[in-house]
């Protein structure tokens, strides 16, 4: 296995351990919490018996296949613990979501958790955000507008593409991804962006994240908010 997906690895199979018998778990979306679910599946597996909530229609699958009870976030409207992954971390422990494009649930299960935990690589963790573009997830109609109102906040925004279309989002929107310079202060942006019309979700996660487990060469570092 290749180092960085080892260390993913590391910190994806290290979130399990917080499972306990009976909770609700939000589970995440991506290549790193792909390890905490296929280890809760083992768990389910030797007789843990939890009710996972899905961030995506990705992880609902993945997590079906691996015998995961799952419920629905209506039918569960607090969650117990979610295990999520970000694309980048801050001493703060505010996040980038969404390049996997699911920051929308992402976001709605992370405010219905009582505690949310990050698992990521150590590549993830910077000073300041804004390395990598930012994902927000937006309506169809009017996209091109929005997208130029964006740019206004100092941003170059590109609409996500895949397979040479545009990406639709399991909610059925695009994504654009905003590059920034830096972000100095992530919830001062989170509010502008907000009050744009069409803007649905951002991937800023401010206060959010309780604790980060960070897969690294020499072992786990977990970050914690006191
Ligand atoms: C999906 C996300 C992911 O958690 C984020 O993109 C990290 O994914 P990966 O672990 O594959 O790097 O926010 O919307």
């Amino acid at each position: 296995m290749e180092l960085r997906e080892e260390l993913k690895r590391k910190a994806g199979e290290k979130a399990v351990e917080y499972i306990k018998d009976g909770m609700v778990v939000g589970l995440g979306t991506g290549s790193t919490v792909k390890y905490t679910i296929l280890k809760l599946g083992e768990l389910v597996k030797d007789g843990l018996n939890i009710i996972g909530i899905p961030t995506s229609i990705a992880t609902e699958k993945l997590a079906k296949e691996r015998g995961i009870k799952l419920g629905s976030i209506d039918d569960y409207q607090v969650i117990d613990l979610t295990i999520d992954g970000a694309d980048e971390v801050d001493k703060n422990l505010n996040l980038i979501k969404g390049g996997g494009g699911a920051l929308l649930r992402e976001k709605i299960i992370a405010h219905a958790s009582k505690y949310e935990i990050i698992v990521v690589d150590e590549s993830k963790v910077k000073d300041i955000l804004g390395d990598f573009p930012l994902p927000i997830e937006i309506v169809k109609f009017g996209y091109k507008r929005t997208m130029n109102v964006l740019s206004t906040l100092g941003c170059k925004p590109q609409l996500r593409v895949r397979n040479g279309k545009a990406y639709i989002t399991d909610n059925g929107n695009y994504i654009v991804d905003c590059k920034f310079d830096k972000i100095e202060n992530p919830a001062e942006l989170e509010r502008k962006i907000d009050e744009i019309p069409g803007v649905v979700e951002i991937g800023l996660f401010i206060n959010m994240a309780k604790e980060v487990i960070i897969g690294k060469k020499e072992g786990i570092e977990i970050m914690k908010i006191p």
